[in-house]
């Protein structure tokens, strides 16, 4: 095997995933102060810095091949993880267009895209795929668009088709998830999927984000930051397979925090699609755990105090009360309790 930018890693069984020092200065550290409470955090989808998660409108990183891999086996085991009802077809060609383009204009050492009219040539270097077919033709893709392009893209993607001024959840490919599942939650709007979540309701976060959306302009993404905790580096806590890792929860010892307990965010982003109106949201998650979080003090500062505080009923929701006290002695030591400035 030659060497790689890709790891050779796995996100289940020997849980061999890691960061490179140079990912860990890329992670999308999601914390502004030292407290967190949910809030309409929502900005325009710019180009960050060069190299950080935001300098691409579509981030593949090192942990691209091994992450396909991972959505390859959960697809094998469970088809219902990728659905789309039928009037989402043009939404998922202008999905597979955004993404084409996106990937072989900004990584072009490992994808390129060839267009003579509808007559399109893919080409995945990293996956070895060389793919010639016809845009709007799904016949000649080997899976719909939608599939076909997110089985080589990072991160969880959902169509919402808009009416009715509310979105739908009517297609989506959901393999990397926090916790929900794209099966139970397919047809509703974005009130009702919502529905779990404490506070922000009474909060009126959520009417707000929705008209927000619902004005969504063409060319003018949008992108937030969530966050939530993972044991082991597990991309699918789905709650098809809670039975897998819900037990893990109750595992954490002092000795095996660092490697064990992972801080999960997702870098969410939203654009309006050209041919269907509707919206793509992209939930990309990074994963670091305890013990690479802290090679950057201010990082192992600000999250000691933000688990500390945060309140009992978002902790519950977020599914950590079983392991914090645990993770909170660990990041302790790493807490000098200097005053941080607000900002990243
Ligand atoms: C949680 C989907 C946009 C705020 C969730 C959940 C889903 C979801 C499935 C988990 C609910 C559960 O427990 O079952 C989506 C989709 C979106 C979207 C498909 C695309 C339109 C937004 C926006 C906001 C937002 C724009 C802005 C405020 C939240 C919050 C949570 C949440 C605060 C709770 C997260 C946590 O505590 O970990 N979302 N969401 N969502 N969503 Fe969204």
């Amino acid at each position: 095997r030659t060497p790689s930018f890709f790891r050779d890693e796995t996100f289940r069984g020997d849980f061999t995933f890691e960061n490179s020092p140079e990912s860990i200065r890329r992670f999308p550290f999601p914390f502004d102060r030292d407290q967190y409470m949910y809030a309409v955090n929502i900005e325009q989808h710019m180009p960050g810095p060069p190299k950080s998660a935001t300098a691409f409108p579509i981030d593949i990183d090192e942990h691209y091949v091994a992450e396909m891999a991972d959505r390859a086996k959960v697809l094998a085991e469970d088809p219902l993880r990728c659905q789309s009802l039928p009037h989402m077809i043009t939404a998922e060609w202008d999905l597979l267009e955004l993404l084409m383009t996106s990937m072989a204009r900004d990584y072009p050492q490992w994808f390129s895209l060839h267009r003579d009219g509808d007559r399109w040539h893919w080409v995945n270097r990293p996956l070895g795929i060389d793919q010639r077919f016809t845009f709007g033709d799904a016949a000649t893709l080997p899976y719909g668009p939608m599939e076909y392009v997110t089985r080589q893209c990072q991160g969880d993607f959902c169509l919402l088709d808009q009416r009715d001024d509310n979105l739908w959840l009517d297609a989506g490919i959901v393999t990397s998830q926090a916790d929900w599942s794209l099966d139970f939650d397919l047809g509703m709007n974005f009130i009702e999927w919502h529905g779990p979540v404490p506070r922000a309701h009474d909060m009126g976060i959520f009417e707000r984000a929705l008209k927000f959306l619902l004005n969504l302009q063409i060319g003018r993404p949008i992108r937030r930051l969530n966050w939530t905790m993972t044991i082991n580096p597990r991309l699918d806590t789905s709650p098809e397979n809670y039975h897998r890792w819900g037990i893990d929860r109750t595992t954490v010892t002092p000795e095996n925090v660092g490697d064990k307990v992972h801080l999960r965010v997702e870098l969410q982003a939203l654009w309006r699609l050209p041919r269907s109106n509707a919206i793509v949201f992209s939930i990309r998650c990074y994963l670091i755990k305890m013990r690479e979080l802290v090679t950057v003090p201010k990082w192992g500062r600000r999250f000691h105090r933000v688990l500390r505080d945060l309140p009992a009923d978002l902790a519950d929701y977020k599914g950590l009360t079983n392991y914090r006290a645990t993770t909170l002695e660990w990041l302790a030591p790493y807490d000098d309790g200097a005053p941080t400035s607000p900002g990243f």
